[in-house]
């Protein structure tokens, strides 16, 4: 069903093969834990382009890879020609012809979808800044492992609701079947585009899409979602952008808003909850302020399962390399 395949972009795949996918991840991760070895991409090369930084996506894919049984090789934005001295569409046909598969973590979509038709080899996006497809998987897992189910949730993403991970959450609920509701000041609310896209998929799905400004739409909240406020490429509006979003941090006033005292906290990380550890030390002294999007009290509480979620990004891109480029025979556990 998916041999060969590209993994571009959530739309391209219906509920029951995101669906696949999850339980596949599922099952892949109870390989892991049991020791049972699960080598579906034996001798087979993997590139990891990497045009932004990553922690979770770079070591997700190199553990993963290694976990089927393939070789990867990193080519980082020092490491290549690509948009230097060559294009993408040269470096597609270079690449495909010695890689089996190709995963890419860059700027624009145009780009990572150029190199899977030039590449002749399934491609998987690491992120750009339309869509983070493998977060979602890894999200929709953790929250089907964590409520046993992914009916009648809903999800209340806060913060930053025009970047990638807000795009590609709207898209995947309204395709699965979750409720989820985007809460932002207007300037920052998702594109016209694509809030038709999703109430169009949850038309299909009967999920609820619901856009607003005022937090008191946490109250509903079964799993409560931010991410940075900045995203990588965006440095220059750093103030703007706390300005417009400081009434939009997660912490205990606004958790406090929540009906469900059960709901969980997730982040797709890396999360500016304490200051003094990142590059944002400046920040926390002109604005006098030790956090950004979420408070190190609702990051740290019972209710955060960012780790878990985390961890499933590796088991969920085990899945997509395994199914688009593996021999698939699932063994008994
Ligand atoms: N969530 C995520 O994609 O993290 P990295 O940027 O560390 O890969
Ligand atoms: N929106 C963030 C996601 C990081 C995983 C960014 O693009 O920087």
């Amino acid at each position: 069903m998916f041999q060969g395949k590209n993994f571009l972009k959530e739309i391209d795949f219906t509920k029951d093969q995101l669906l696949y996918l999850i339980d596949f991840a599922i099952h892949l991760k109870k390989l892991k834990q049991q020791n049972i070895a699960h080598h579906y991409l034996t001798d087979k090369n993997i590139a990891l382009i990497f045009e932004k930084t990553s922690t979770r996506t770079r070591a997700a894919f190199t553990v993963a890879a290694q976990d089927l049984g393939a070789h990867v090789e990193f080519l980082g934005p020092h490491d290549i020609q690509l948009g230097k001295k060559e294009s993408i569409s040269d470096t597609a046909k270079v690449l495909g012809a010695m890689f089996d598969g190709i995963e890419f973590r860059g700027f624009k979509q145009s780009d990572v979808e150029i190199l899977a038709k030039e590449s002749g080899v399934p491609v998987w996006n690491g992120l750009t800044d339309a869509w983070h497809p493998t977060q979602m998987l890894a999200d929709f897992m953790t929250i089907k492992e964590h409520f046993g189910t992914l009916q009648n949730i809903n999800l209340v993403y806060v913060g930053d609701g025009r970047n990638n991970v807000a795009n590609s959450l709207l898209v995947t609920a309204a395709i699965l079947g979750v409720n989820v509701t985007i809460v932002s000041p207007e300037a920052l609310q998702p594109t016209k585009e694509i809030q038709n896209l999703a109430r169009d998929l949850a038309m299909k799905s009967r999920s609820k899409i619901t856009i607003r400004c005022d937090v008191d739409a946490v109250e509903k909240a079964d799993v409560i979602y931010t991410d940075v406020w900045v995203s990588m490429g965006e440095e220059d509006q750093t103030k703007a952008r706390i300005k417009a979003l400081l009434p939009y941090q997660i912490n205990r006033a606004m958790t406090d808003k929540i009906i469900n005292k059960d709901f969980v906290f997730m982040h797709c990380l890396p999360s500016f909850h304490d200051l003094n550890t990142t590059v944002m030390k400046e920040i926390k002294w002109e604005y006098n302020l030790n956090e950004l999007e979420v408070t190190d009290e609702i990051f740290n509480s019972e209710h955060s399962i960012v780790f878990q979620q985390s961890e499933n990004r590796m088991h969920t891109i085990k899945a997509v390399m395994a199914a688009t480029l593996g021999n698939l025979f699932i063994p008994k556990v």
